[in-house]
């Protein structure tokens, strides 16, 4: 396992869209492993794999506190969606920025797991959120896209300063 560097908007490769996992093997096994020990290094609750700079369509969560509760998506889509929520977002691509963004409320959602394995199931609250906000990732969009153009610069303008500090 190995923990995975994590690009940070504005990095243009958060852009990229994912293409599909043609086939479940050994390298994209390891990839997940990776992602989870990223994301629950970083700490975070969800990593799409555009984040770790690999352009296919894998998306992971745990929205649990105690680590137990590990979600895979290998090319996830959503077959329906159902009403709207507001919840405060934050992105490990984005650090420091917490946004309120309206989402579906409940999703119906389908995809592959680890083991290659078709799965469908019906989702709500947290974790349907968790699974949009990685899903848009993997389109090359980011929760800051559905702030204003002011809210953006401004967001852009701090992340710039952060990244000159720490040089
Ligand atoms: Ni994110």
């Amino acid at each position: 396992m190995a923990i995975l560097q994590i690009l940070h908007y504005p990095d243009p490769r958060l852009r990229n869209t994912a293409t599909p996992v043609t086939g479940v093997d050994d390298e994209i096994q390891r990839l997940v492993d990776d992602m989870f020990e990223t994301m629950y290094d970083a700490p975070g609750i969800g990593l799409a794999a555009t984040q770790v700079n690999v352009h296919k369509r894998i998306l992971i969560t745990d929205v649990s506190e105690s680590h137990d509760a590990p979600v895979c998506l290998i090319n996830p889509s959503i077959l329906a969606s159902a009403g709207t929520e507001q919840m405060e977002e934050g992105c490990l691509s984005v650090p420091g920025v917490f946004e309120t963004i309206e989402r579906a409320e409940q999703i119906r959602v389908q995809g592959l797991d680890k083991t290659g394995k078709a799965i469908e199931f019906d989702v709500d609250g947290l974790l349907a959120v968790c699974i949009q906000h990685e899903i848009d990732h993997l389109d090359g969009k980011l929760f800051v896209d559905y702030l204003s153009q002011l809210k953006r610069s401004r967001i852009r303008k701090k992340l710039g300063r952060g990244q000159k500090q720490s040089l």
